[in-house]
C-alpha cells in the first residue's frame, strides 16, 4: 500500500486519537486527550495510505538542536510494514535539515518485565537509538513503570 508521510493538520486529530484508542495494550485511557492536546501544540506528522491514516508522531522541540519524540503510534493492524520507520525518516530528514543534532525518546525500561514493549525497543534501537539511561521511578508517570531514556545523534555535537 502506498504510504504518504505530511504534516499534521487539526483534522487529522480524530485519526490520530482512534490508533491511540486502538492500541490499549501501549497506552493508558489518559493518552487521547494528551494526544489531542499535543497536536495543537508541537509539531507532528502522519502515515496517510489510502484515504486513512496508518500512523503518526508527535515531536517537542526543545532547543534549535534537541528534540524529543513525545509520541509514534501505528495503526494495529498496519503494524510491522514499515510505516514507524518511514515517519521516523522523514521527519528526522525534515528536522536535521533545519539543525537538529540530537533527538530522545522515553519508552517503558526492559526491567518492567512487559511484553509488549519489547517490539516498540527492538524498534527504536533499530532505528539508530541507544539506551543511556534508566530512570526509575519517572516524574508523572505510575509507579512500576521505568523509564528508557533513548537518544539518536542526526550530526556530531563536538
Ligand atoms: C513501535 C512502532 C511505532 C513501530 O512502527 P512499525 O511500523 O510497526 O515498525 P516497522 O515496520 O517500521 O519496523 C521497523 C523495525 O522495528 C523492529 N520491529 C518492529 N516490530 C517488531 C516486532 N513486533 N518485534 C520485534 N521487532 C520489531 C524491527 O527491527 C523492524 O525492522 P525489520 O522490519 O527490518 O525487522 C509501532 O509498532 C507501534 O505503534 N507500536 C505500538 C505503540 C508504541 O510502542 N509506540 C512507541 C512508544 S515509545
Amino acid at each position: 500500500m502506498v504510504c504518504t508521510v505530511r504534516r499534521a493538520v487539526p483534522a487529522d486529530t480524530a485519526d490520530c486519537v482512534a490508533i491511540v484508542r486502538g492500541l490499549p495494550e501501549y497506552f493508558t485511557e489518559d493518552v487521547p486527550d494528551k494526544i489531542a492536546a499535543e497536536l495543537r501544540e508541537h509539531p507532528a506528522w502522519v502515515a496517510e495510505e489510502g484515504t486513512g491514516l496508518a500512523g503518526f508522531a508527535i515531536v517537542d522541540r526543545r532547543s534549535a538542536h534537541a528534540a524529543e519524540i513525545r509520541w509514534l503510534a501505528v495503526a494495529g493492524p498496519r503494524r510491522g510494514n514499515g510505516v514507524g520507520t518511514r515517519l521516523l525518516d522523514h521527519l528526522v530528514r525534515e528536522l536535521a535539515a533545519d539543525g537538529l543534532l540530537v533527538l530522545e525518546v522515553k519508552t517503558l525500561d526492559a526491567r518492567a518485565g512487559y511484553q509488549p514493549y519489547v517490539a516498540t525497543r527492538a524498534f527504536w534501537e533499530r532505528n539508530g537509538f541507544v539506551q543511556v539511561d534508566t530512570i526509575d521511578p519517572f516524574p508523572d508517570w505510575p509507579p512500576g513503570n521505568p523509564a528508557a531514556i533513548y537518544i539518536a545523534a542526526l550530526g556530531t555535537t563536538r
